[in-house]
């Protein structure tokens, strides 16, 4: 199974909608009055898409896959929500115009590529925010206990069942934001679903 078709699959029933996280509340609190648009990457049902949109951003939410976009798209309509815009693409082809959103949330979703195309991904967010736009991106750690499940394809990187995982240590994600000025990077952990994950999250600013 590739990648795209685990998301399909995983997607394919309307999952109960988890609650909104608390990465995005604590984002949430970041966010200035003048930051009005923000991009969701990897937006998956968009609970938190929605999340944002109700507080007032203008919001373009993007996954790959079509079972999660329905989902969004069915609340968008019965709720008559005008600021929510679901955009099915890649994420590793993702191409904006430069300084196009004051905020770029990635909740999970950035943990699922290769080294080269990560860096890609992380330098193509840093050219479509705008000059003091926020950056919150939260991936699976190192420390995870996933962590060295299955084929290792590179460094840090293991393929399961088809599904490929990217774990970040602290330092790797400190790397990847070079570019950006560093807000905070910390190790968490929690429950996501049913099991106890460990992550890296990091808030950073063009
Ligand atoms: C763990 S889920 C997180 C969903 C959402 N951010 C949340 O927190 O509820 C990961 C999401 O990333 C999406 N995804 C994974 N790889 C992707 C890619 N290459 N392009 C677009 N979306 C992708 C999946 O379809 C899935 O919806």
């Amino acid at each position: 199974m590739n990648q795209k078709a685990f998301w399909e699959t995983n997607w394919n029933k309307e999952a109960a909608r988890l609650p909104v996280n608390s990465f995005a509340r604590r984002a949430y609190k970041l966010i200035k009055p003048k930051h009005r648009t923000l991009l969701d990457l990897g937006c998956g049902n968009g609970t938190d898409s929605l999340y944002f949109a109700k507080k007032g951003l203008i919001v373009t939410a993007v996954d790959w896959s079509n079972n999660a976009l329905r989902q969004l798209k069915e609340v968008i309509r019965r709720q008559g929500i005008k600021n929510v815009k679901a955009v099915q693409n890649d994420i590793a082809k993702i191409s904006f115009r430069p300084d196009s959103f004051d905020v770029v949330y990635a909740h999970l979703s950035l943990h699922y590529f290769d080294d080269t195309t990560t860096r890609k991904i992380f330098n193509h967010i840093h050219k479509v925010l705008k000059p003091d736009g926020l950056f919150f991106v939260k991936c699976k750690s190192v420390q995870d206990k996933f962590y060295g499940l299955g084929r290792k394809i590179e460094e840090n990187v293991y393929e399961h069942r088809g599904h490929l995982r990217h774990f970040f240590s602290k330092n790797y994600m400190i790397d990847l934001l070079r570019k950006f000025q560093l807000i905070r990077v910390r190790r968490t952990s929690s429950f996501y679903y049913d099991y106890k994950c460990s992550f890296i999250e990091a808030v950073a600013k063009k």
